[in-house]
């Protein structure tokens, strides 16, 4: 399968038979890595890595990864780039497809314009445009996600069922793309997804359509309930984690006084009980500990979150093998 030259923008843009052989060659070098064998795919090669927000898995897993492939990778604030003052999306893609191989954009915390800012850069770039996290999709973290459940798991996820729960967190409005990314994708390989959430939470309209045309095709389930217990209730994977209100992202003081009615919405172990009893936890990280999951279940034995961030770096270093 040849997906060299290829944007990685959402799960959704590339085949299920796409996303599996990303996966292989996930696990082959997570072998390679865990042997010490070098694996410098890319030698010689450059990825500028775009940042309009904080990271500190996503930054690292593509840093690190593009290093032991061989090549290098360019830590951008956008801020201090000529974004800031303007530059368009068209004049970055051509003029970075002349100095390197990949374009890696992190712009996620504006409802509306990080998706569309990417794929804008991606119409003229001629060199891959990964996406670090927009306002719609998170797909390197729903890769790591994807090959940790199926660790757990193995393959065949048919009637699985993961609960994706809002929960609470006081730190800031966290985007929206984790629980957008999950119910695409699971429900494209047929596992039961139930969204729970508070009413104002609801996600972008379009993802809950793909999700629910993803589920009719591959024979999985997708609903939407409004509590986290309903969720959890003999699910194999409960993935509780907090998002921002979509009209309320630039009144973020408002919307966390709204947040505050729901404090009781937090993973604990009461609620793991309703779970099955070898059910994994996972959360993408950072957790909000105390408010999203209290300390007993992320430090747990239900709780995969550590090697899921691990399978970030594994995950990250296929797609770009496989595409720059
Ligand atoms: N999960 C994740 O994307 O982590 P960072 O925000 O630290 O990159």
């Amino acid at each position: 399968m040849n997906l060299k030259g290829r944007d990685f923008i959402s799960t959704q843009d590339w085949t299920k038979e796409e996303l599996l052989s990303a996966l292989d060659k996930a696990a082959d070098l997570k072998k390679k890595f865990k042997q010490g064998i070098p694996h410098r795919e890319l030698p010689d090669k450059t990825v500028f890595l775009f940042f309009f927000d904080k990271s500190t898995r996503t930054r690292n897993s593509f840093e690190a990864g593009i290093t032991q492939l061989g090549g290098h990778g360019h830590f951008i604030e956008a801020h201090t780039s000529q974004i800031a003052h303007g530059e368009s999306p068209k004049d970055m893609g051509i003029i970075l497809s002349g100095y390197g191989h990949g374009i890696a954009i992190r712009h996620d915390l504006v409802p509306g314009e990080g998706n569309r800012y990417m794929r804008e850069v991606a119409k003229y770039a001629e060199i891959p445009v990964l996406n670090m996290q927009c306002d719609v999709d998170h797909p390197f973290q729903m890769m790591a996600d994807l090959m940790t459940i199926r660790e757990k798991f193995g393959p065949d996820l048919k009637g699985k069922k993961i609960a994706v729960s809002w929960a609470y967190a006081p730190s800031y409005a966290k985007p929206m793309s984790v629980p957008q990314g999950l119910i695409m994708l699971m429900t494209r390989f047929g596992m039961d997804v139930t969204l729970a959430h508070p009413p104002e939470y609801s996600l972008m309209e379009e993802t809950l359509a793909t999700a629910k045309s993803n589920a009719n095709e591959s024979g999985g389930r997708f609903k939407i309930v409004d509590s986290m217990e309903e969720a959890f209730k003999d699910a194999d994977v409960v993935y509780p984690k907090s998002w921002g209100i979509q009209s309320m992202f630039d009144r973020p003081e408002e919307a966390l006084e709204i947040s505050k009615k729901y404090k009781h919405w937090i993973c604990d172990s009461d609620k793991m009980k309703l779970a099955g009893p070898d059910s994994i936890y996972m959360h993408c990280l950072p957790a909000d500990r105390g408010y999203e999951v209290t300390d007993e279940v992320i430090d747990g034995p239900h709780s995969v979150v550590y090697q899921e961030a691990e399978n970030r770096l594994h995950t990250c270093k296929a797609i770009m093998a496989l595409t720059m």
